[in-house]
């Protein structure tokens, strides 16, 4: 695969699809070191990593299941035996946080949150392009102080991600994007009224919206732009890493 082509397959794979191998710690390594060409206004450097594979998950479990009890001293010991399992569905996880620098006001933390951001992407990718699928995940146990506080992570700082990382064991479909087209415009300056709702019907009865957003943009049009729905449907493809 090409370059772009690997940017263009990357996929998530849900966890409990994810098994062995996960990356040795050579290869982690390397991709990490992808992390850190992440765009860094100011060298905040505000990306941390904590890498957690082997026993270790099963105590990011329990800190899970305690940190549920903390928020929910009555939850029911089934959630309460699902959080103590969630990480060890894929073979290695990274928690990965964003340090926030307070004292720079031209660096405000967005910026730090999206450096961190574009580290994740980093990682995604060249675990894509080595054959590994991966998958980013939130939830409530991202802004859990009890969970932030296990990792170093204080109050300022954001808990940007849990990034688990494995080979899928079965074959995965490439989710489907929208055309490109739909998403951009070519601005020639400052939209009359908000950018709008309809493309309208330059390209008349039967083009595609994608052949009406090209014309649109050959001619210059941007006045009468309607940003997509969600859910429109390209080409499908296989996930590259899967086993086949
Ligand atoms: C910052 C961030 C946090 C996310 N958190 C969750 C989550 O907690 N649970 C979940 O099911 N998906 C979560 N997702 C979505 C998945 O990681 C994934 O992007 C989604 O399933 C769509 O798959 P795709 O990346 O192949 O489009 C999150 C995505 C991002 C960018």
């Amino acid at each position: 695969m090409d370059f772009i082509e690997i940017l263009n397959t990357r996929t998530s794979v849900p966890p409990k699809i994810l098994v062995e191998p996960a990356p040795d710690p050579e290869q982690l390594a390397l991709f990490l070191s992808t992390a850190l060409r992440a765009p860094d206004h100011g060298a905040i450097q505000p990306w941390r990593f904590h890498v957690v594979r082997g026993d270790a998950r099963a105590k990011l479990g329990e800190l899970f299941a305690q940190a549920l009890l903390k928020r929910e001293p009555d939850a029911p010991e089934a959630a309460v035996a699902k959080e103590r399992l969630r990480p060890s569905f894929a073979p290695l996880a990274i928690v990965v946080g964003a340090q926030i620098t307070t004292d720079n006001p031209g660096v405000p933390p967005v910026e730090q949150i999206v450096s961190t951001g574009a580290a994740i992407q980093n990682i995604m990718n060249a675990a894509h392009a080595s054959g590994y699928a991966t998958f980013l995940s939130t939830g409530i146990r991202a802004r859990d102080a009890h969970i932030k506080r296990a990792f170093g992570f204080g109050e300022t700082d954001e808990l940007v991600g849990f990034l688990y990382i494995g080979t899928p064991k079965s074959r995965q479909s490439v989710k489907p994007r929208p055309d490109p087209m739909l998403f951009i415009t070519q601005w020639t300056g400052p939209f009359a009224s908000p950018p709008v709702r309809h493309i309208g019907r330059a390209g008349g009865r039967g083009t595609t919206p994608r052949r009406r957003a090209g014309r649109a943009m050959r001619q210059g049009q941007t006045l009468r732009w309607r940003w997509p729905r969600r859910g429109a449907a390209p080409e499908r493809g296989f996930h590259p890493a899967a086993r086949r």
